[in-house]
Formats: C-alpha cells, sequence, structure tokens
C-alpha cells in the first residue's frame, strides 16, 4: 500500500496512524543524520503556515536530520540583485531581529498543549558565513549587497553534531568590521555545497512549478524547462538556484510551495510527497544486492508473493541466494528487484518487481536490460522465465513461448506442475 498524503483515515473513520507512521519508517532512517538546507522566501515568514513551518523543523530535527535555516527578508531584492543602500540594509537589519525574535520564540515554546511541547530544540546564530562586497557591476555599485566570502564548516559541523538547528540569516560580516545582505537563495547553495548537504529544500513561491511537475524531474528536465520560462516567472530564481545547487553535488533539491501546509512533512516522509523534486541523473541506481537489502527485497516480493504472481521465498532463502538479486534502488530505498540464475549456457530471469508506485517509467525494462548484460557477460544464450500472470510483458520485450522440455534438467526436475507457469525464452 502507498501513501497518498490526503488519506489519513481508515475506513472505519479514525486516523489510520499507526499503517502511516510505519510506512514512514524507511524515509526517516533515510533522512537520519544527513543535513538539509532549508531556504525560505521573505515571503513565506510573512504567511500564516510559517510557525507551523517552524514545528515541523522542529519535528525534523527530533527525527535526526540536521538542519540549517535561512531566509530572505526581501522578495524584490532577493529576486533582482539591486543595490542595497545604508537606509534599506537598517530596514533589512530591523526585520531580520523580527524574524529571529519569532523563530527563536516559536523554537522556544514547550507549552503543553502545543506540538512544541517536550521538543527542547537548540538554535544556534553565529558569524559563521564571512562576507565581502559584491562590488561595482557594470558601472553600479551594489553598496551593502554582499556575497560570501567563506563559510566555517567546522564550526558548522560541530554544532550539527550537538543535534543543534543552525539558523544562519541573510546577513554577513566582513573581516572589515561591515555588514552586508546576502542573498538567501545563494546563501542556502553555497551552504549546502560546502556543508555536503544532502539536500536543499526551497520553500518560496513554486505553486505554478509543483503544478506543472508535481513529482520529480532530472537535472536535465529541469534544465530544459527553465529554458522556456520568463526570468519573472515564479518560482524561477527557485528553480535556477536548484540547478546551481545540483551542479554543486548537492543530491536533491525540493521546490515547495510556502502556502501548502504540511508539504515539507509529506515531501521529506512519504514515499511521493507533493512537491517538485529534482536530482542527479544517477539518483536511480540499479546494484547487485548485499545483505543489508534481504528484508527491503522481502518486503517488496511479499505483496506479490500473496497473489501467486510469485513463488514464496523464506527470509532464509533470500539470505542464502543475496547474490542472485540486483535492487532498484532509489534515494536509497529499494523500489524494484530481478534475480539471476545460471545454468551453464541458459539463465533464468526470476523475481522480477517493481513497487506499483514506480510503474511505467521503463524501469522494468532497465531491470530486464541489467539481467541481460549480467547473462550475455557470463557467456549464457538464452533468458528464460516462468510466469503466470506477465507473460505480454516478456512477449513484446522479445520472449518467445517455449516448453517446459526446453528448460535446463536441473530447474525441470524443480518445476511446480500446480502453478502451472509458461515458459518464455530469450536468445541473447
Ligand atoms: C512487470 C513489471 C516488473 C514491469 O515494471 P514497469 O517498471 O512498469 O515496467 P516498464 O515501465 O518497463 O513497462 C510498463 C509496461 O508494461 C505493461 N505491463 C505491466 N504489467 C503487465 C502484465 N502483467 N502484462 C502485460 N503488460 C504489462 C504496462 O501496461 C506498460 O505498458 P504500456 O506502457 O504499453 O502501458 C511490473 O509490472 C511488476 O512488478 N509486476 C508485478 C510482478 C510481476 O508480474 N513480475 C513478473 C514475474 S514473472
Amino acid at each position: 500500500m502507498s501513501i497518498d498524503s490526503n488519506d489519513f483515515h481508515d475506513s472505519s473513520g479514525f486516523p489510520d496512524f499507526v499503517s502511516l507512521f510505519r510506512q514512514s519508517a524507511p524515509n526517516i532512517y533515510a533522512n537520519q543524520n544527513k543535513t538539509a538546507v532549508f531556504v525560505l522566501s521573505a515571503k513565506a515568514l510573512d504567511h500564516s503556515n510559517f510557525v507551523a513551518t517552524l514545528h515541523d523543523l522542529a519535528l525534523l530535527n527530533a527525527l535526526g536530520l540536521k538542519i540549517i535555516l535561512t531566509y530572505g527578508l526581501d522578495n524584490q531584492l532577493d529576486n533582482n540583485q539591486a543595490p542595497v543602500d545604508n537606509k534599506k540594509l537598517q530596514s533589512l537589519i530591523q526585520k531580520n531581529g523580527e524574524i529571529i525574535s519569532k523563530i527563536m520564540a516559536e523554537f522556544s515554546l514547550g507549552l503543553i498543549n502545543s506540538p512544541m511541547h517536550g521538543a527542547k530544540v537548540r538554535a544556534v546564530m553565529g558569524n559563521f558565513v564571512i562576507a565581502k562586497p559584491k562590488g561595482i557591476i557594470n558601472g553600479v555599485d551594489h553598496d551593502a549587497l554582499g556575497e560570501i566570502r567563506n563559510v566555517d564548516v567546522v564550526s558548522l559541523n560541530a554544532h550539527l553534531d550537538l543535534n543543534e538547528v543552525l539558523i544562519l540569516p541573510p546577513i554577513a560580516y566582513s573581516p572589515s568590521g561591515e555588514v552586508f545582505y546576502i542573498n538567501p537563495w545563494q546563501q542556502a547553495v553555497k551552504l549546502a555545497s560546502q556543508m555536503d548537504a544532502d539536500k536543499i529544500i526551497f520553500l518560496g513561491q513554486c505553486e505554478s512549478i509543483n503544478q506543472s511537475f508535481k513529482g520529480e524531474l532530472t537535472l536535465e528536465q529541469s534544465k530544459r524547462w527553465l529554458s522556456t520560462q520568463a526570468s519573472d516567472s515564479l518560482g524561477v530564481s527557485e528553480l535556477r538556484h536548484a540547478i546551481i545547487a545540483l551542479n554543486e553535488n548537492v543530491n536533491r533539491a525540493y521546490l515547495l510551495d510556502y502556502k501548502k501546509d504540511g508539504q515539507l512533512l509529506t515531501e521529506l516522509y512519504t514515499r511521493d510527497g507533493s512537491g517538485t523534486l529534482i536530482y542527479q541523473d544517477d539518483y536511480d541506481v540499479i546494484r547487485q544486492a548485499h545483505g543489508a537489502d534481504v528484508s527491503g527485497i522481502k518486503a517488496l516480493l511479499e505483496p506479490f508473493e500473496q497473489k501467486e504472481i510469485l513463488v514464496e521465498r523464506s527470509k532464509h532463502n533470500l539470505e542464502e541466494h543475496i547474490k542472485q538479486f540486483y535492487v532498484f534502488e532509489r534515494d536509497g530505498m529499494i523500489i524494484g528487484c530481478a534475480a539471476f540464475n545460471q545454468f551453464a549456457q541458459q539463465g533464468e530471469l526470476a523475481c522480477l518487481v517493481m513497487h506499483d508506485q514506480y510503474r511505467n517509467a521503463n524501469r522494468g525494462d532497465m531491470l530486464l536490460k541489467k539481467i541481460q548484460d549480467v547473462a550475455i557477460k557470463n557467456n549464457v544464450k538464452q533468458l528464460f522465465v516462468l510466469t503466470t500472470q506477465t507473460a505480454h510483458w516478456f512477449v513484446e520485450r522479445g520472449f518467445v513461448k517455449a516448453q517446459l522440455s526446453d528448460l535446463p534438467e536441473q530447474k525441470k526436475s524443480m518445476y511446480n506442475m500446480q502453478r502451472n507457469s509458461s515458459v518464455f525464452i530469450k536468445t541473447l
């Protein structure tokens, strides 16, 4: 069963909490001890969801995610970098003071009837980011608009290791003692790349991107889409900086809509989320399985064993034959698998499964290709499969119906007459 973020009730009308919580477990494990940089647009700070977002961040912190939080203070300035004169700088500093107080107050909240009861978030700020002036560009002096000169990675990591939430405002200081406003998107990207963050999360004006791309995009697809957009379209700044972050080796960038309450939680802790995830093209990997994959493979196969599409395999059997398995891993989770079993010049493709949430995107084909490549490498001339309900899928991929007598002797002796599976063979 997959998680639908709108489906929070079971048939009896009670919240299906246990089921949802259990299904989130793989995401909780996958996010533990990972560093994530969150950047909130100036508009997100003024929105009524801001407080709930802070409470959600406290929860993520408790679940073991290492959090760096930054934000913008002026929507126009953040999206079209204009000079910051002294008067503007003073108003940004004042607004920053108000925001800091709000964040600290919310993270300190512990009232018994609030979601923060027991959270004990320790939030830390400091002069970890050193600034330099942006300078004069095309004859225009940008005054107090600065850029990041360097980041004190060692100190930041020391705080994250203590499970402290780092708050890094878009105000930074130079060694000459001057104060600069830093573009929040640039600051977030720089922090994510310097801190080797696993993910960068933009809570911005991403509604239309989310509508066009609910789910995910590869880096290449997002670059193509960006090239078709006007530079002032909503969400374009966020997307542009997400692409820069991925080019600087951050694994994942999430574009979320600050107006959507709870999107942060559904995005990070359900299988699919509701925002837009942009990922490096190697986010999906097919690799040979190892011992630690047994539980993941078992969980994947079980529903198909119950439907008698696959023969039941015990955990012990999987452990014994784990080297025959190849898993399709996405973001650290096993979403598909296949097994290859060699009989001299014949080989068997078995246990081919793709989680139903991830079907119809050629991943089954990719797994088949992997098994074929392994077979060819091992001098296998014929690949066979026994199937009860998936015959057409194999026929459409070059397998032809064969007889039981065409199978290797060892396999024939194991054939289960009751299942009455059809035999298909592909010549490689
Ligand atoms: C077979 C399976 C691995 C394909 O995974 P996938 O990632 O969706 O594969 P692809 O994207 O490469 O292929 C999708 C195509 O296969 C078709 N397909 C899926 N199951 C099929 C079946 N049982 N019979 C015929 N075609 C099937 C889909 O309709 C789709 O075709 P379309 O694009 O023309 O609509 C997946 O459907 C699965 O896990 N099925 C249940 C387990 C199973 O039957 N395994 C085989 C055991 S022998």
